[in-house]
């Protein structure tokens, strides 16, 4: 086994032989895809990270014994091939980039054999996603998680490339470090040495890089991961990467701006897509009024009317009752969804309530007249509200009514996303960025009904809304500024307060008092107050960006050894029981829960 790969090297990918390669010879390492002996000729499909190659054994150029050993080869063993680049004997495979071409083999050496396989390495897998995190070691030869994982390597360069040429310096930050205020909870280390004490993993880098600007490096970024104990989804995991960046002497403009120039380098680049710059800008207020979210996917128009006005005046009780309660009427008109069947209609109906709505009002226009069950309620407020949103014949318009305006809103902007996709509007490999900005400071907690910042307590609120901090601090806004692309956010930021006096008075507001302000945020108001400069910054979240890149739909597909949505990794076993040696070392002692 050890000769070859002494003797040899490695010459090419597989996947890299073309027609340009003919009379060539080459040497391959890699593993056996797939082996097919016809009697006299074996074929075999070689595999590496570059694709796939078919290879050639007969008994013209190789011995009877030679011949014997390739016929030994099973799956996934690893092997070597010196050999000629020829034309295809048979057929040119279109499907395949080498598929005009073939080597034909005059050595090869088994490199080492493999067990079976608890699943096939192929590109469309119906392997469990269980038994493929298990074995991700095997589930990470298919093409689709190589080609994510090499963009992901190819992306991570060309935004290091962006930044450094942009004047920006790399800095590592702690892992083990104190709690960060990024609203999840923490992931805790027992200190071993300071028994009872506890390390949390950063949620992100904040708090340090904000030092780093009072430190005087003017332009920071780092590539880094991540730690959030919360409930994961596709787009979430315990631990992620961002793309994390903060500079001083700017405005939100400057941060954009080189943001912008980024998210376009990466696109040209690994998609040969041109971003049309600078990336569109609008308001908090506009995307909720228009799309009923803050994170709107604007690959498609069918945006939200505002039917309250109308509404106040309506026979229908539901839609009177919701305006005259201060709340809101909003909707949206589907195009040709005059179609729509009623099973479909009720399961939207259905959909909506998930979001707190009391149900789904609906309007066709079939034939110049209007039909459903709001039908009888059109009066001519309503009907020129219609007309204004663009309802024609063949369309559908369907309504969400309530006295809180949030939830109307959320649930018309929600359901807008899901009939999109059902319908076909969202053309595959489309992107659309949209940047978010001017977000609210305050938002109100559902549950203690306090006031809690929104973004996190150090977001400088907008100058102009400075008088109403004390008076009305549900209108603030602040200078923050989220990056969505196609309905996602990928990121995040805000120019921070570096005045000492307008973050007293966030922190009264938010009803954080000077010890609780000094015990978790001591060393941040310190420095703040030796020459902060001002400053301002965002991250992204990298694995989101990439993973939409790569249109695949889940972020663990686009993370080497992802975890569970019970933040499990299943392949190491983690986490899982320690000694109690280890425990008892740390002064700690576990109850059943
Ligand atoms: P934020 O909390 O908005 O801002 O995070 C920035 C971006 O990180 C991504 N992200 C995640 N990705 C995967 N899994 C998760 N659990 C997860 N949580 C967040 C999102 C998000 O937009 N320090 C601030 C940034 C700043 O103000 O500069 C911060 O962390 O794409
Ligand atoms: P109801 O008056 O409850 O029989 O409802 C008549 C229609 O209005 C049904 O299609 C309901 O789904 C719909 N509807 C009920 N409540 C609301 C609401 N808050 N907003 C929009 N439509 C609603």
């Amino acid at each position: 086994m050890g000769r070859f790969i002494e003797e040899q090297k490695k010459s090419h990918g597989a996947g890299e032989l073309r027609a340009s390669h003919i009379g060539n010879e080459v040497v391959l390492m890699g593993w056996v895809a797939t082996a097919r002996d016809l009697g006299g000729t074996l074929f075999i499909d070689l595999r590496d990270r570059s694709g796939i190659v078919q290879v050639v054994c007969n008994g013209d150029h190789l011995s009877t014994d030679a011949l014997e050993l390739a016929k030994s080869y099973r799956q996934e063993y690893v092997i070597a091939v010196r050999g000629e680049v020829i034309r295809r004997g048979g057929k040119p495979n279109p499907n395949l980039a080498t598929g005009d071409i073939e080597v034909v083999a005059k050595e090869t050496a088994l490199l080492n054999r493999s067990a079976p396989m608890p699943f096939a390495i192929e590109d469309d897998t119906d392997a469990g996603e269980d038994i493929r995190l298990r074995y991700r070691f095997l589930d990470l030869r298919r093409a689709p998680l190589q080609r994510a994982l090499l963009l992901r390597s190819r992306a991570a360069f060309l935004v290091r490339e962006h930044f450094i040429d942009d004047g920006f310096v790399e800095v590592e930050t702690p892992i083990l470090t104190k709690s960060t205020p990024e609203g999840a909870r923490d992931y805790l280390v027992p200190s071993r040495v300071s028994r009872g004490r506890f390390y949390a993993l950063p949620q992100s880098p904040q708090l340090f890089k904000q030092l780093l600007m009072v430190a005087g490096f003017e332009r920071y970024f780092q590539i880094t991961k991540c730690f959030r104990d919360e409930d994961l989804r596709a787009d979430r995991q315990p631990e992620f990467t961002q793309i994390d960046v903060e500079m001083s002497f700017i405005t939100p403009d400057d941060i954009m701006a080189t943001c912008d120039r980024m998210l376009a380098k990466v696109f040209k680049d690994v998609l040969d897509v041109d971003v049309a710059l600078p990336i569109p800008r609008i308001t908090y207020d506009e995307a909720m009024a228009r799309y009923g979210v803050d994170n709107p996917d604007v690959r498609f128009g069918m945006e939200l009317f505002d039917a309250t006005a109308a509404a106040q005046t309506s026979a229908f009780g539901v839609f009177s009752g919701a305006a005259q309660a201060g709340g809101l009427v909003t909707g949206f008109v589907v195009k040709g969804g005059a179609t729509l069947s009623r099973k479909a209609l009720d399961a939207y109906t259905e959909f909506v309530k998930r979001y707190g709505a009391k149900g789904l009002a609906y309007l066709k226009r079939e034939n110049g007249a209007f039909a459903g069950p709001v039908s009888k309620f059109t009066d001519d407020a309503l009907v020129a509200t219609l007309a204004a949103a663009g309802m024609g014949d063949g369309d559908l318009a369907v309504f969400v009514a309530d006295a809180d305006r949030s939830i109307a809103r959320t649930a018309a902007g929600r359901l807008r996303v899901q009939v999109a996709k059902d319908t076909g509007l969202v053309q595959p490999g489309a992107f659309a960025f949209t940047w978010v900005t001017d977000f609210p400071m305050f938002e109100k907690d559902a549950e203690t009904g306090r006031l809690a910042a929104m973004h996190h307590p150090f977001t400088s609120p907008h100058p102009a809304d400075l008088a109403f901090l004390e008076s009305d601090p549900l209108r603030v806004r602040t200078r923050a500024y989220d990056i969505v692309l196609n309905g996602q956010e990928i990121g995040g930021g805000s120019i921070r307060i570096h005045d000492q006096d307008i973050q007293s008075r966030i922190f009264k507001v938010l009803g954080i008092g000077p010890d609780e302000q000094r015990a978790k945020f001591g060393f941040l108001l310190d420095a703040l107050s030796f020459g902060a400069p001002p400053h301002g910054g965002l991250a992204f979240g990298f694995d989101r960006l990439i993973s939409i890149i790569s249109g695949l739909d889940s972020i663990r597909d686009v993370i080497a050894f992802p975890k569970t949505t019970r933040a499990a990794c299943l392949m190491t076993d983690a986490p899982s029981a320690v000694d109690e040696a280890q425990l008892l070392e740390l002064g700690i002692r576990t109850v059943e829960s």
